[in-house]
């Protein structure tokens, strides 16, 4: 069977707490933290920025996987490279140039990716995955924790492993909302490779078992 690395959205942590929730990530077996910037803008909602990401990362364990619902990216996508970003993603349609956003983020040596929400057609930006370690397909509409997953976004899941294996690239296809230990399996089954849960992981009684079952088994 498939497995998939797990990165949990902070997005559902307890902010008060959130050094012992990031520890907490490491000890449930996580491989990286997932980190939700919306600007008010792209997306309603504002979380936090630059200087959240900088402190997270000073206590962190694991790798920091930052996802950027923010409009124009590319006016910051330095400062999260320094705020010690290792994965960054982006959504292409709120960018000026993605291309040049992706080769910037290339050239600072961070892992990069396109985020694609599911009202955004794959094939506008297909020619930008060789450029890219992680294709996020968004599973809901960016910009809130806890809602319901489309299924038919697997779909985008399907047309971008095929493109991936027909182009013999090493892109992964990261998964994002609404996903829980009960979808896990078909989203790897489509072709995921790391699966995002924020509600599903900090809302679980047992919450290592959730990672577990979000991995899946040998
Ligand atoms: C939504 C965020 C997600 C969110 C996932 O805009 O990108 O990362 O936190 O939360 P759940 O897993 O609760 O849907
Ligand atoms: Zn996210």
């Amino acid at each position: 069977m498939n497995k998939a690395l797990v990165s949990p959205s902070i997005l559902s942590a307890d902010f008060v707490n959130l050094e012992r929730d990031v520890r907490r990530l490491f000890d449930w077996g996580a491989d990286y933290v997932h980190c939700d910037v919306m600007d008010g803008v792209y997306v309603k909602n504002l979380t936090f920025g630059m200087p959240m990401i900088k402190a997270i990362k000073r206590i962190s364990p694991l790798p920091l996987d930052v996802h950027l619902m923010i409009t124009e990216p590319e006016r910051y996508l330095d400062e999260f490279v320094k705020a010690g970003a290792d994965i960054v993603t982006f959504h292409p349609d709120a960018s000026r140039d993605p291309e040049a956003a992706l080769k910037l983020l290339g050239d600072r040596g961070v892992k990069r990716g396109i985020v694609i929400n599911p009202d955004v057609k794959l094939s506008d930006y297909i020619s930008l995955l060789p450029e890219c370690d992680v294709l996020l397909v968004m599973s809901v509409y960016a910009g809130l924790g806890g809602q319901k997953f489309i299924p038919e976004t697997l779909e985008t899941v399907r047309a971008g492993r095929q493109f991936i294996s027909e182009h013999g690239l090493n892109t992964i296809i990261e998964i994002d909302g609404g996903v829980g230990a009960s979808n896990a399996g078909i989203c790897r089954d489509a072709g995921v490779g790391m699966i995002v849960a924020g509600s599903a992981v900090f809302n679980a009684e047992d919450p290592k078992a959730v990672v577990d079952a979000l991995r899946g088994q040998e």
